[in-house]
């Protein structure tokens, strides 16, 4: 019987991740044992890798806080025990997150999967998808009927197109670069402003002048939030959710905030999540089931052994836009399988050719 895995492991807060053998967990009470078929690296990983992210795990710890595979045991309580042999989607906050090859998770953070799904497309069903049905929650609260979104070429971003325009929220899209214009496009992105142009502002305000959006998801943070937020119509909200810019949300008008009634506010789905009570969030969870396919789904980049989780990581820095990279446990396996099925069949080629 297996007792060990391999997993991407930190010693400590910010210290370098490196991959090795480790003991099988065992999972608590209310909790399961999940053999992880394939885990995304998400910008909330980079930046718990660089100690600047609020989570609760102890060190030495596996990072990585989504993925996909099958329950194969349970710590205790009636959930996971329905949940042993399924195939799920989960999310994991635990010490032994999803960058091993075994995971545990509450059993209430698992999603059971319907056979029309590979692990592959389940695995990143969480994160970025009920962030973007959670957004929609809080564009309806507001009475919106447009939201201002940077950052927008994410995948959460393609996933916004898509899902708010099938919900009636329209949206504007602010990207960095002209390439990023076109994969929105081919989303079916209808407004898409690149804040690189130097008319930009100029612009957007021309733009919300006929849409009166007020509401900014802001992923980027730094220089930028303060300006667009400049030109949204009073009364408006920027809910911070990202920081990809690595800086302070810089230039909020103090005109703005006294006088036009506007707003600068975090937003994190953890905490929305648990804001709500126990059926709000099953009903949220059970949106998630027909749409993860669809309207929310994720494009893949690259697949990487978890040996090769360097080079993943490298990979996904340099190439944000182009989709995620999943981190695999099987990989390895399969591939040395198939190379030597290859070799096999050369070699009786050739010995029927003699
Ligand atoms: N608060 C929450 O609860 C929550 C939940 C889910 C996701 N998020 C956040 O949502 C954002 C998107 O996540 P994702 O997984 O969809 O990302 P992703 O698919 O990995 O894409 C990241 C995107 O950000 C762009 N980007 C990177 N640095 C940038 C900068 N300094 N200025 C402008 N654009 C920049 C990249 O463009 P390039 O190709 O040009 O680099 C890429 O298009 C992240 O900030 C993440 O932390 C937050």
């Amino acid at each position: 019987m297996q007792i060990s895995m391999r997993a991407v492991v930190m010693e400590g807060p910010g210290q370098k991740p490196v991959v090795k053998e480790i003991p099988i967990p065992t999972p608590q009470s209310g909790q399961v044992l999940i053999k992880v078929d394939s885990a995304p690296i998400n910008p909330s990983d980079i930046s718990f890798l660089h100690g600047a992210y609020s989570s609760n795990k102890q060190f030495p710890c596996v990072p990585g806080f989504e993925g996909s595979g099958t329950v194969i045991a349970n710590g205790g309580g009636i959930i996971g025990w329905r949940l042993v042999g399924k195939r799920v989607a989960f999310y994991s906050q635990s010490q032994f997150g999803t960058f091993g090859e075994y995971s545990v998770a509450d059993a209430l953070g698992c999603l059971e999967l319907e056979n029309d799904i590979t692990l592959q497309e389940a695995c990143c069903s969480f994160v970025n998808p009920l962030t973007v049905i959670s957004m929609l929650e809080v564009a309806k609260e507001h009475k919106t009927q447009a939201v201002v979104h940077t950052a927008a070429a994410s995948q959460l971003g393609r996933m916004m197109v898509r899902h708010f325009q099938a919900n009636g929220v329209r949206v504007i899209n602010i990207v960095r670069r002209d390439a990023q214009v076109e994969m929105l496009k081919k989303e079916g992105a209808d407004i898409i402003l690149n804040s690189s142009d130097s008319d930009f502002l100029e612009k957007l305000k021309n733009v919300l002048q006929t849409l009166r959006a007020t509401v900014f998801f802001d992923a980027v943070g730094g220089e930028q939030s303060g300006k667009i937020l400049e030109v949204m119509p009073s009364h408006s909200t920027c809910y911070v959710y990202g920081g990809l810019s690595l800086k302070p949300v810089g230039n909020v008008s103090i005109m703005d905030l006294i006088f036009k009634d506007k707003k600068v506010v975090g937003f994190w789905l953890t905490q929305y999540v648990k804001s709500k009570n126990i059926i709000s969030q099953a009903l949220l969870l059970n949106q998630l089931k027909g749409l993860i396919k669809t309207n929310l789904k994720t494009i893949v980049a690259k697949t990487v052994d978890v040996s090769e989780f360097k080079e993943g990581l490298d990979f996904y820095k340099k190439n944000m836009s182009e989709g995620k990279v999943l981190i695999r446990f099987d990989q390895k396996q399969q591939q040395e399988q198939q190379q030597q099925q290859e070799q096999q069949q050369q070699q009786q080629q050739q010995l029927q050719q003699q």
